[in-house]
């Protein structure tokens, strides 16, 4: 049997007929760049989290840098984020000017951890990027009042945690910015590149708005220095017919992960678990074990391709090479990139998919 890593095209087929109505609507209006199906994206996306603003942009890299610059941070500043994550929140900083400070990680949710966060804050210090990593809250019983103590800004990284909640709220609608993306292998995806940045404060999602055009509220004046972020029309209308899914396929993604939970849980591996207080939405479903590189190698030889998330944490990428960051810097984030094996995890895997993924999986530990 073989079991694909990631298949997002599994998701498209049973809704074809309707993504091809919504995007034949488009196509017949010939409105193509922030249109009325934007403006609606951005009214759902908002209701389903909880925020007043939704401010659609061109992906979750942009919806990073524009809160950034929304929120005036830039040479100077200092804004401390996690180094084990996909690149964009690091590049967002570095793109604004200001100072990537990287915090480690805790070991078992793999998100910031917030003793390690309060060590790094100095008088430069102006914000607080975590990320809601694969599907589940950063400890924000701890940031949030970190935050609030010393003065500083809150962006929550979003992208992996659409529908998640942190003590009943959703995550983007707790910290100043809430970033989403809508790559399309995240929970919801489009057809294309997509993001979002959502608020509660009306002043913010004004500059937002103006920012991803160019800094214009009206046209051909540039009161802000801005970008050209927008999101269009066809990816809004393919993530509308796909919104009313997703706290479906969110739960589908719950059974899985209680199906590799139940399968695995005597064998010796760290397996993931949602913290108190948290709903975990399952975006990826990675295991710590030692003899990682052999248990990949034995899941691939049977049919269970898989991709590690992150082999090499942020502060020791090439192109950070200038920064002076050290192997020995982040030893929890360096230990997990040694040992995480991510599982294969999306809506569409059937029954017999998961079963072959567990089986496959106590077969090398009881070989
Ligand atoms: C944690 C995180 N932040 C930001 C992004 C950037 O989103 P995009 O690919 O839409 O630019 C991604 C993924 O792609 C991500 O996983």
């Amino acid at each position: 049997m073989n079991v694909p890593f990631l298949n997002p095209g599994a998701q498209t087929a049973p809704l074809r007929p309707a993504l091809l109505a919504a995007m034949t609507e488009v196509l017949d209006r010939g409105h193509f760049i922030l249109g009325p199906n934007v403006t609606a994206l951005e009214n759902e996306i908002a209701a389903f989290v909880g925020a007043r603003h939704g401010i659609g942009v061109n992906s979750g890299s942009d919806a990073l840098t524009l809160a950034l610059k929304a929120l005036e941070l830039g040479p100077g500043d200092e804004i401390i984020t996690t180094p084990f994550t996909y690149i964009a929140p690091a590049e967002s900083i570095h793109q604004v000017g200001a100072k990537i400070v990287f915090a480690d990680i805790d070991p078992r949710r793999f998100t910031l951890d917030p003793a390690d966060v309060a060590r790094r804050i100095t008088p430069r210090t102006r914000a607080i990027l975590p990320v809601h990593l694969f599907g589940q809250a950063a400890p924000l019983e701890a940031l949030l009042p970190l935050a609030e103590r010393h003065g500083l800004k809150l962006v929550e990284d979003c992208a992996q945690s659409i529908g998640a909640t942190w003590q009943g709220r959703s995550t983007g609608s707790v910290g100043h910015i809430g970033c989403f993306s809508f790559y399309p292998t995240k929970n919801l995806g489009a057809d294309g590149d997509g993001g979002m940045c959502v608020t509660q404060d009306e002043a913010l999602a004004k500059r937002l708005r103006m920012l991803r055009v160019h800094g214009i509220e009206k046209r051909y004046h540039h009161d802000l220095h801005g970008f050209n972020s927008r999101l269009d029309e066809l990816q809004a209308a393919i993530l509308r017919v796909k919104l009313p899914h997703l706290s479906a396929w969110n739960a589908r993604r719950g059974e899985i992960a209680a199906q590799y939970t139940a399968g695995l849980a005597d064998l010796p591996v760290q397996l993931p678990a949602a913290a108190t207080g948290n709903t975990h939405i399952w975006h990826v479903f990675a295991l710590l074990t030692d003899q990682r590189d052999a248990l990949q190698a034995h899941l691939t030889a049977h049919g269970v391709p898989t991709l590690i998330y992150y082999p090499v944490p942020l502060h020791l990428q090439k192109c950070y090479a200038d920064q002076g960051w050290r192997a020995g810097d982040y030893p929890v984030a360096e230990d997990v990139s040694r040992r995480i094996l991510p599982l294969p995890m999306y809506p569409e895997l059937t029954e017999e998919q998961v079963a072959h993924v567990i089986q496959v999986i106590r077969g090398f530990f009881t070989q």
